[in-house]
C-alpha cells in the first residue's frame, strides 16, 4: 500500500507538532553540530518541510537544507509553505524550482527539495555531504529491516540524529468510553499494516531505534513530545485537527475491524457529539530520540 500524506494534512498539525516537540533535545541537536558553516542538513522524509521550519532558526549561521520525499507535490508545495512561513517571520525569501533562499541576515538559509525514495534509494543518501540528519513522523512508518539499513548508513558517517515525534502508541481519549479500547486496537492494527516499506514498527519505533542506535554506539536521549488536543484553555483551536483526527481513526479502524463498524460509527458518533458540546480531549503520545556518536 502506497500511502500519502495530503499537504492540507500535514499544514493542519504543523502547529500542534511544533508546540509538542522537545526544546531540550533541540538543543541538544544544534550543540552537537559542528561550528564550520555552511551547515549542511538533511530531513528525511521531509514533507512539505515542517521540520526544517521548526530547527532553522535554533541553529545560527549559514545552513544548506536538503529535503527528502518522495511525494513530488509535497516537494512543489514546499516552495509556498517556506515563502509563507518566512514572511511571517519578517525574512525575505526567494523561492522557486526546489530552490529557497531566506535571508536571515547575517545568515543565509538554503532550502532543496530532493526527490528520493528513501526505501528504495536509501544508498543515494550516502552520495551527499552532511553534518546531522533529522527527520519528523517518520520513524514509525519505516519496517526494522529499513531501520537496520539506515542505522548501518549512520554508523558508517556519524553524525548527530534528531528523530522528532514518533509514536509510541500513547493515545487517551476524554471523556473516555468503553470502545476506545476496541478503537485503539484496530487503529494500531492498521498503522502495523504494510506500509511501503514493509510491516510498520509503528508504536514500537522508539524502543527499536533505541536499540539499534545503542547497538551502533550512539548516545540516546529521548523526551516525551506528545500531541494534547482539546477544547478546553485553547478554545476551538484544535477543532479542525481533532474532526480529522476522529474521521481518520474511525477510517483505520473500519478498515482494519470490518466486522466492526456499528461499533466503531457509534463511538465516532460519540466523540463527535462530545467535540460539538466542547468537552472532546486527546493526548496522542509521540517521542523525541537524540541519537549522538558516542
Ligand atoms: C507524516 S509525513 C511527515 C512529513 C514531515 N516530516 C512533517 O513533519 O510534516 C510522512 C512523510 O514521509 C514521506 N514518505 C513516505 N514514504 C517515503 C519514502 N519511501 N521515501 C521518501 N519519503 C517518504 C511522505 O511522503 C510524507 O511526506
Amino acid at each position: 500500500m502506497s500511502e500519502r500524506f495530503p499537504l492540507d494534512w500535514l499544514k493542519l498539525r504543523e502547529s500542534a507538532d511544533l508546540a509538542a516537540r522537545s526544546p531540550a533535545l533541540a538543543r541538544g541537536f544544534v550543540a552537537a553540530l559542528p561550528s564550520t558553516r555552511p551547515l549542511q542538513l538533511v530531513d528525511l522524509a521531509a514533507g512539505s518541510g515542517a521540520n526544517t521550519r521548526a530547527l532553522l532558526p535554533r541553529i545560527g549561521g549559514d545552513q544548506l537544507w536538503r529535503l527528502i520525499d518522495r511525494d513530488r507535490d509535497l516537494l512543489v508545495a514546499q516552495g509556498e509553505e517556506f515563502t509563507l512561513w518566512a514572511r511571517r517571520q519578517g525574512y525575505p525569501i526567494t523561492a522557486g524550482g526546489g530552490r529557497a533562499l531566506i535571508e536571515a541576515r547575517p545568515a543565509h538559509w538554503q532550502i532543496e527539495a530532493m526527490p528520493l525514495d528513501l526505501d528504495r534509494d536509501l544508498a543515494t543518501l550516502g552520495e551527499f555531504e552532511f553534518d546531522g540528519i533529522t527527520a519528523a513522523s517518520f520513524f514509525d512508518l519505516v519496517s526494522a529491516e529499513w531501520l537496520g539499513r539506515f542505522v548501518a548508513l549512520l554508523a558508517d558517517r556519524p553524525v548527530p540524529f534528531l528523530a522528532a515525534l514518533t509514536i509510541d502508541g500513547r493515545r487517551e481519549w476524554q471523556p473516555h468510553l468503553e470502545d476506545d479500547a476496541l478503537i485503539a486496537e484496530a487503529f494500531a492494527a492498521h498503522q502495523r499494516g504494510s506500509k511501503d516499506f514493509g510491516p510498520a514498527l509503528g508504536s514500537r519505533a522508539p524502543e527499536g531505534m533505541e536499540a539499534a542506535l545503542r547497538q551502533a554506539g550512539f548516545r540516546i536521549e529521548r523526551a516525551a513530545s506528545d500531541w494534547r488536543l482539546g477544547m478546553g484553555q485553547g478554545g476551538g483551536r484544535d477543532h479542525a485537527l481533532l474532526t480529522a483526527l476522529l474521521a481518520g481513526e474511525g477510517r483505520a479502524a473500519r478498515e482494519a475491524a470490518p466486522d466492526r463498524a456499528d461499533r466503531i460509527d457509534a463511538w465516532e458518533n460519540a466523540r463527535l457529539s462530545f467535540l460539538a458540546e466542547g468537552r472532546l480531549s486527546l493526548t496522542i503520545g509521540h517521542c523525541d530520540l537524540l541519537a549522538l556518536p558516542a
